[in-house]
């Protein structure tokens, strides 16, 4: 009796292990806006999308809004299905993100964050990178409870996948609006100001790879001259972007190849791939009709009006006739049309959008 019992224990034992350890990935997403799951929801910020129209083709929620900043599913989303997640990663501050829930990966995502705590001030609450580390840290310590120390080590070294998409808010919401932010900043060099990022980002991933994540994939900042809002507020033509807010990008963008390449050098097991949303993200602007889009100019949520590209999405927005056919959802984030190409090239793609190896590859690793 007591031997039938303790086979019994052992074997459940068993196929709790292999439950809890084959499930095929889980993601581990950070970042801004463009992949909040719904973390905002829960801060007194400004930065909100938990009013309709957002969400209005999410599926998941029956089209009620989540928190989301797009009509539907964000890139981290569609990732996570694309590599065969059994749920989308739930919002840290979500109260029923405890749990068992945790091995399908976790959302610590905030509308109006950046790489600098200063960044997003003018959204009164949001959560920055360093923060969101914190609270992986949290999570990190709730997994041992469950799995036990060395079964957790594992889990996240083999099975997550950490994906970083920060940086725009960085430029657009600090550096761009010094006399919103702190003193210093005014008087800082575009070199000076990308330095203070790319120092900040190494750290924080440092401290990611220090509480054991080895998969990385980080999103470069994409075209943020060319969004929507900036069309709006400088009164360009259809075709015309903003060239400081793009050679700031770039600049950004070249130091983050090089921070990628130096710590998939020196730090052991690590594979840091590095995501160009820039380049992903123009290619759809520029050729949105190769893609079968109608424009990459207006938004589908906001798109009539003098103001149209600056008052944020809501009930009062006008709205598109055929969401599939806006590259934009609102003045600043894609459509989930567009998210699906971004995600896909991602992927299963070449290394020209994502490099050394796509996302299929880092998981199988
Ligand atoms: C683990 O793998 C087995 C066999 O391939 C599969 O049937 C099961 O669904 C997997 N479990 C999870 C949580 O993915
Ligand atoms: C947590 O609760 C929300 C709101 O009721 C629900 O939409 C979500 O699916 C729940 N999450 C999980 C992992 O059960
Ligand atoms: C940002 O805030 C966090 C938490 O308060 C702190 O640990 C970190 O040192 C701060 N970073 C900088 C650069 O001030
Ligand atoms: C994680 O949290 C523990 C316990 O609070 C702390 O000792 C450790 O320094 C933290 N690690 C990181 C990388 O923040």
């Amino acid at each position: 009796m007591a031997l039938a019992l303790a086979i019994l224990l052992v074997f459940s034992l068993l196929r709790a292990t292999t439950a809890d350890t084959n499930a095929s990935s889980a993601s581990f997403v950070f970042g801004d806006s463009l992949v909040d799951a719904g973390n905002n929801n829960y801060l007194s910020t400004l930065s909100k999308a938990d009013i309709p129209p957002n969400g209005i083709d999410f599926t998941a929620s029956g089209g009620q809004p989540t928190g989301r900043y797009t009509n539907g599913r964000t890139i981290a989303d569609i990732v996570g299905e694309e590599l065969g997640q059994v749920n989308y990663a739930q919002p840290f501050l979500a109260p029923n993100t405890t749990g068992r829930v945790i091995l399908n990966g976790v959302n610590y995502a905030s509308g109006g964050g950046g790489i600098l705590n200063s960044t997003g001030q003018i959204f009164i609450n949001r959560i920055g990178m360093d923060i969101q580390v914190d609270y992986f840290n949290i999570t990190r310590q709730e997994m041992e409870r469950i799995l036990g120390e060395p079964k957790a080590k594992a889990f996240l070294m083999k099975n997550a996948i950490f994906s970083i998409t920060i940086g725009s808010n960085d430029f657009l919401n600090n550096y761009l609006f010094p006399f919103l932010s702190v003193g210093e900043r005014i008087s800082q060099s575009p070199n000076t100001f990308v330095d203070d990022l790319i120092n900040n980002l190494r750290g924080q991933l440092i401290r990611l790879y220090s509480l054991d994540a080895r998969k990385f994939v980080v999103g470069n900042v994409g075209p943020i001259g060319c969004i929507p809002y900036q069309r709006s507020i400088n009164k360009l033509k259809e075709s015309e972007c903003v060239s400081l807010p793009n050679e700031l990008a770039r600049l950004y963008n070249a130091r983050l190849r090089d921070l990628l390449a130096e710590l998939n050098h020196n730090l052991p097991r690590a594979k840091f791939c590095l995501a160009d949303v820039y380049d992903l993200v123009l290619e759809l602007i520029t050729n949105y009709q190769t893609y079968g889009f109608k424009t990459s100019s207006s938004p589908c949520c906001g798109n009539g009006g003098r103001f149209a590209g600056i008052i944020p999405c809501g009930p009062t927005s006008s709205m598109c006739e055929d969401r599939s056919k806006h590259v934009f959802w609102d003045p600043y984030h894609p459509s989930e049309a567009a998210n699906v190409i971004i995600a896909k090239y991602l992927v299963d793609g070449d290394n020209k959008y994502i490099s050394p190896i796509n996302l299929r590859q880092l998981k199988d690793l």
